[in-house]
Parts: C-alpha cells; sequence; structure tokens
C-alpha cells in the first residue's frame, strides 16, 4: 500500500494572460520507507505540490491519496481531522504560533487525550533536535534555524505517517542540518514516507530518491 500516491494532478492559479499552471500532470507515488527530495528553480511548483499532497490545496484535476484515502474526497472538517492523523507538515515560512511557547507549540497538534504521552515525546524531540533550553521561550525570540526545528518537532509529534516538509534544512548549520535529516531518515525507516523539497545538495544526498522539478513537471 501507497502512503501517497498523486495521479495526474494539475494545479493553475490565475486566468487568461496571468494564469500560471504550478502543476502540470504530476504523479508521484510513496511506499512505506520513502525519503524523497524534490530538486527544482523557484517558482517550479514545488511548494503547490506539497502544499496539494498535505489536503491544503485542492487541485483542479487528479487524485491525492494518503493511505487509500482521496483527501478532496472528504469534507473539510473530515480532511482536518484526516490530516491531523496522518499527515506531519514543514511550512517553509514555518507558521509556529506566536504567542505558544516553544514546547505548546510542537503539543498543539495533539488531541486532547494525547497530551501527557505527548508533552513527554514532545521534551524528547525538542532535545533531539537540540532544543531543550528553549521549551518555555516564545518562538520571537529563537533563532531562524531553532524555529525551523520547531516547526519541524510540531509536525512528527503526532507520529504522521506521511512527513511533508519545505525547506526543512534551509536555515541550518551542517551540524543541526544533519540532526534534522537523520530524524528524517529514522522515521522513513520506521515505515513512514518523507516527501521533502530542498535547494540544497546536503539534503538531496540524504534523500534515497531525488526528483527534479522544472515548470511543473517532474522529470
Ligand atoms: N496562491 C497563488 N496565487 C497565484 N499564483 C501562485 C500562488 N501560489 C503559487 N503561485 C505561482 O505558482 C508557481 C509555483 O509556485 P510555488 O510556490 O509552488 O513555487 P516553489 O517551487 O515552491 O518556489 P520557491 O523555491 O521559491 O519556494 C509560481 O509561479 C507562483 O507564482
Ligand atoms: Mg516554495
Amino acid at each position: 500500500m501507497n502512503i501517497l500516491s498523486i495521479e495526474n494532478v494539475t494545479k493553475t492559479f490565475g486566468k487568461g494572460d496571468d494564469a500560471v499552471t504550478a502543476l502540470k500532470d504530476v504523479s508521484l507515488q510513496l511506499e512505506p520507507g520513502a525519503f524523497t527530495a524534490i530538486q527544482g528553480p523557484s517558482g517550479c511548483g514545488k511548494t503547490t505540490l506539497l502544499l496539494t499532497a498535505g489536503g491544503l490545496l485542492r487541485p483542479d484535476s487528479g487524485t491525492v491519496m494518503v493511505l487509500e484515502q482521496s483527501l478532496y474526497a472528504l469534507s473539510i472538517e473530515q480532511r482536518a481531522a484526516y490530516r491531523a492523523a496522518n499527515i506531519g507538515f514543514v511550512f517553509q515560512q514555518f507558521h509556529l504560533i506566536p504567542y505558544l511557547t516553544v514546547l505548546e507549540n510542537v503539543i498543539a497538534p495533539l488531541l486532547k487525550d494525547n497530551h501527557k504521552a505527548g508533552r513527554i515525546y514532545a521534551e524528547e524531540m525538542l532535545a533531539r533536535f537540540n532544543l531543550a533550553t528553549h521549551a518555555n521561550k516564545l518562538p520571537a525570540t529563537l533563532s531562524t534555524g531553532e524555529r525551523q526545528r520547531v516547526a519541524l518537532a510540531r509536525a512528527m509529534v503526532n507520529k504522521p505517517k506521511l512527513l511533508l516538509a519545505d525547506e526543512p534544512t534551509g536555515n541550518l548549520d551542517s551540524e543541526n542540518a544533519d540532526v534534522v535529516l537523520t530524524a528524517m531518515a529514522d522515521f522513513a525507516a520506521e515505515g513512514g514516507a518523507v516527501l521533502l523539497v530542498t535547494h540544497e545538495a546536503i539534503a538531496a544526498e540524504r534523500a534515497k530518491t531525488t526528483i527534479t522539478m522544472e515548470k511543473g513537471v517532474l522529470k
């Protein structure tokens, strides 16, 4: 069973002369254990592909299946619940909640009944990402690379099956990039699937599969 199956997905923004087709008939399958990197120039459609795969942007045509569930066949509420249970997302701009502490941000995706165990797991993850001393601080007081790692911890706290990450090492020094990439490799080795977007050779080298994207097309 595929964790992610994208079939013939097309997405166009705008109309007429201004129209930009960000995804052109894109198909992609990720099995358990997949660790796949997408590389390509700015504007080629990488973020659009991740948002579509993550249930956050409905394509104009084609299907997106996560664990054999068609995401866009679900209602908005059902899709939100399905995403919360199965998909972790690291946004290019992090989107941390500014008035919550680092630890509160990480445990925010957990359902209430998970909080005790989740909090312990979240603290373990913060330690793993060299953030233990930052747990009770607000995101605004952290460096960009630190906030990037908080965003990754939050994406992984629910133990999703699919992890989607937009430039997850873009702001990290090589030591912390290694920590993050190792965490992703372990996540894949445990039966998850990782799809990351990157401009960086170090991230692409650690991935098992690298795909080049050009003007909305996967090569
Ligand atoms: N909400 C939107 N409205 C209109 N056009 C959009 C929108 N989102 C993306 N686009 C356009 O779609 C194309 C693909 O954008 P996308 O953000 O997917 O690129 P990207 O590969 O992630 O680039 P980068 O490496 O700079 O992050 C671009 O031409 C962009 O201008
Ligand atoms: Mg992008």
